[in-house]
């Protein structure tokens, strides 16, 4: 089976993206698996600091290389990782990719870290892609009254100085700052800067990832996908459809989780499903 970097340039020359969907727990990674399961295409799992501490770092590697393991194409990104140290417990874990998300932090500081990360995980393991971020897009993937503090036209990603940051740091996945956003504004999120994503595809030639998926039209997505994106990360739709579909399970007074569960699964493998169609131009 294709490693995850050779499932990358295999979507690089379909010119498709691959999904990233973030779980908290198992009943997420089976919406996810199905999905994918039933359309043929690879997916990958992403667990944040937050998610990884609740489901556990070992048991979603567990879940993705079980799976793996009998033939199913299936990654696990550790997704948001602020510290070094996290990262480098992530790396030594055995993840198929790791980000180390610096995008609030200076230049230079950011530089530095993902320089740092990408020097220990070759070391420990060359197939291990490495991510970092440049330009701020928020932090949390919620349902949000305005944009994030801190987002705006001016932070977004300047393909002149991604050049430099891919050749100082020799990062593998860059996941810049094209209008996305972490989250979904209540009133719409702000549109896609397609010509920035070519701009920044451009300069850097490394493949890109569009994080804050959530919101996004479809259109768009297609757009950008074609302006150089490679894989697409969603969480808060998946978030939504999760717990709506697990209200729905408690309104008969149910009381056995895996009943109750299963209503949330179902909807957010819709999410999912629609997503991967989309992403793989099925
Ligand atoms: O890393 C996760 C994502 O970038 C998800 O963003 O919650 O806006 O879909 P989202
Ligand atoms: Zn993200």
């Amino acid at each position: 089976m294709k490693n995850l970097r050779e499932y990358l340039l295999w979507a690089e020359e379909n010119k498709i993206a691959l999904g990233h969907f973030n779980i908290s727990d198992s009943g997420g990674f089976r919406a996810i698996v199905e999905a994918a399961k039933e359309l043929g295409v690879p997916a990958i799992i992403g667990v944040s600091e937050g998610e990884r501490d609740f489901l556990g770092l070992n048991e979603a590697i567990s879940l993705v290389k079980t799976a793996r393991n009998s033939g199913f194409p299936i990654f696990i990104n550790a997704d948001h990782t602020y510290s070094l140290e996290k990262a480098k417990i992530a790396v030594d874990r055995g993840v198929d990719a790791v980000i180390i998300d610096s995008a609030d932090q200076s230049f230079e500081e950011n530089i530095k870290r993902a320089k740092n990360l990408v020097e220990y995980t070759r070391r420990k393991n060359p197939d291990i892609l490495v991510e970092a971020e440049l330009g701020f897009i928020g932090k949390s993937s919620n349902v949000l009254e305005t944009l994030p503090d801190g987002v705006s036209v001016e932070t977004q990603t300047d393909p002149t100085e991604a050049a430099e940051f891919v050749k100082q740091t020799n990062i593998d996945l860059l996941a810049p700052s094209v209008g996305n956003i972490h989250g979904m504004v209540k009133t719409g999120n702000p549109k896609l800067n397609i010509e920035r994503i070519r701009l920044v595809k451009k300069a850097t030639g490394i493949p890109l990832v569009l994080h804050g998926g959530s919101g996004i039209s479809d259109d768009e997505f297609l757009r950008a996908i074609d302006a150089g994106i490679s894989i697409i990360h969603i969480n808060t739709e998946l978030r939504i459809a999760y717990k709506a579909g697990i209200e729905e399970g408690l309104k008969s007074n149910e009381i056995a989780p895996y009943k109750f569960l299963a209503k949330g699964v179902e909807e957010m493998k819709k999410v999912v499903k629609n997503r991967l169609k989309l992403f793989n131009k099925l």
